[in-house]
């Protein structure tokens, strides 16, 4: 298994260029389903989550070609089957956002139910209410999950969401595209992917207004064009160098940022002293100016700050004097970094859904574990401050999320190895 070694680096400085966004990509690649041409995407980051989509979407029927880096073009002259395939699915929670399309397009859907990171219970019982809502019938056995629409097809219906669930208002999203009449999703999520995926099924000829507040209306259409679009930036990523830029007390130009994006992220460092400011080339962070105070954060749905950068911030907030708090609303399972940076020499202690940090004691490398994605991006962040080395473990997290990790860490000075075991 492969793993990293991280030393303690000098403040990171230079530019580093965001990349797509992965929660952007993934739905968008799971709605070329409801397409009957070609569908063409930029800027599509180079990950195993992109990969094991392409596999789902591949064993459903589709042509996938990647005429050059970043772009892929998706077809499907054919939906082979509406069945997603158990071995591929258990990979990553994201392959549910096949279930919508699917079962729009072909008016049943049966998948397992997903796998991805442990970071909670995360059921998809809002999805499915939605499904129900637009007539579809839904059956759970076996650890599958099958929706099956009414002859004739979905029928769009008003679905209020009981919480925000971003996959859920995006596969709702998507099965209503192409279902007959209007449908309302209230309290859907606002997330920039949420309005990416709009602005996608809308350039194929889909009716959708309102993405990007609490309700969204959908007009059904009969039919799905090609099209050609450029995924978003992804704004976890451009957190998580906002923060290595931070926690280094380094200067860094992040380039391709929608500043929005990060607004949160850019608030609380702002409250710590960290320097956020934007320039005619991308955003500038600097953090070596002046020592950087304490701060607390509390996760929320977008624009709420983001739980995704929960695990990072918690990195940074280990290097700066005083007390911090961090309270996870979204999550129930999402603290589990916390007993990797106490190893490593953090003094965090937490109770529920809140941590409290008592910050500047000073951290040192040692043998851990990233136990989801952002946990794997937070450790390394600490290892980049801690004396001596610190040595990652299950990394295949990290590479699941985050496009030429490595390159883009030592292209800014960080001191990080991949080793192969
Ligand atoms: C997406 C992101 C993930 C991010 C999360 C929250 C992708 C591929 N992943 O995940 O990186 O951390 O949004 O911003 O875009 N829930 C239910 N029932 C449901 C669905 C969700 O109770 O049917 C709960 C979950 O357990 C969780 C909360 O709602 O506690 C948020 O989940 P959701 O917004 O759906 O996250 P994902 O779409 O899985």
């Amino acid at each position: 298994m492969a793993k990293f070694l991280v030393q303690k680096s000098e403040p990171l400085n230079g530019e580093v260029y965001i990349s797509g966004a992965k929660n952007a990509v993934l739905p968008l690649m799971a709605a070329a389903i409801l397409c009957d041409e070609k569908c063409v995407m930029m800027d599509v980051p180079d990950l195993r989550d992109v990969e094991v989509m392409k596999d789902i979407l591949t064993a459903l029927g589709a042509k996938i070609d990647a005429p050059q880096t970043g772009t892929l073009e998706i077809e499907f002259p054919n939906i082979t089957t509406n069945e997603a395939d158990y071995e591929l699915v258990r990979k990553m929670r994201a392959s549910i956002l096949v279930m919508g399309p699917l079962l729009a397009k072909t008016g049943r859907a049966r998948v397992h139910m997903p796998g991805g990171c442990t970071i909670g219970a995360r059921p998809i019982d809002l999805h499915l209410k939605g499904f129900e809502a637009l007539g579809a019938q839904v059956i759970q056995k076996d650890n599958y999950v099958e929706a099956i629409a009414p002859e004739g097809g979905l029928v769009g219906e008003s679905v209020y969401l009981d919480f925000p669930s971003v996959g859920a208002t995006e596969n709702i999203m998507m099965a209503a595209a192409l279902a007959q009449g209007t449908t309302y999703i209230e309290n859907a999520a606002e997330e920039p992917e949420i309005v990416d995926l709009a602005n996608f099924l809308n350039k194929m000829g889909a009716r959708i207004k309102g993405a990007g507040t609490d309700t969204i209306k959908i007009e059904g259409v009969k039919y799905m064009r090609g099209c050609s679009h450029t995924v978003i930036p992804d704004r976890i990523e451009t957190g998580t160098f906002m923060l290595a830029g931070a926690i280094t007390r380094g200067e860094i130009l992040i380039r391709n940022v929608v500043p929005d994006h990060v607004k949160p992220i850019a608030a609380k460092l702002r409250e710590c002293g960290v320097i956020v400011e934007m320039g005619d080339e991308g955003m500038y962070v600097v953090a070596d100016r002046k020592p950087l105070t304490s701060t607390d954060i509390k996760t929320l749905p977008y624009p709420g700050f983001p739980t995704d950068i929960q695990s990072p911030f918690m990195s940074f907030l280990t290097t700066v004097e005083g007390s911090s708090t961090v309270i996870e609303t979204v999550f129930e399972n999402r603290f589990m970094h916390v007993a990797e940076l106490n190893r490593m020499g953090a003094n965090i202690k937490t109770e529920g859904n809140k941590a409290l940090i008592r910050g500047g004691r000073g951290l040192e490398g040692a043998q851990v574990i990233a136990t989801d994605l952002r946990a794997g991006a937070a450790l390394v962040l600490a290892g980049l401050v801690a004396k001596g080395t610190t040595e990652i473990s299950e990394i295949y997290h990290i590479e699941r999320g985050y496009e030429h990790f490595v390159k883009k860490f030592k292209n800014l000075g960080a001191n990080i190895l991949r080793i192969d075991d």
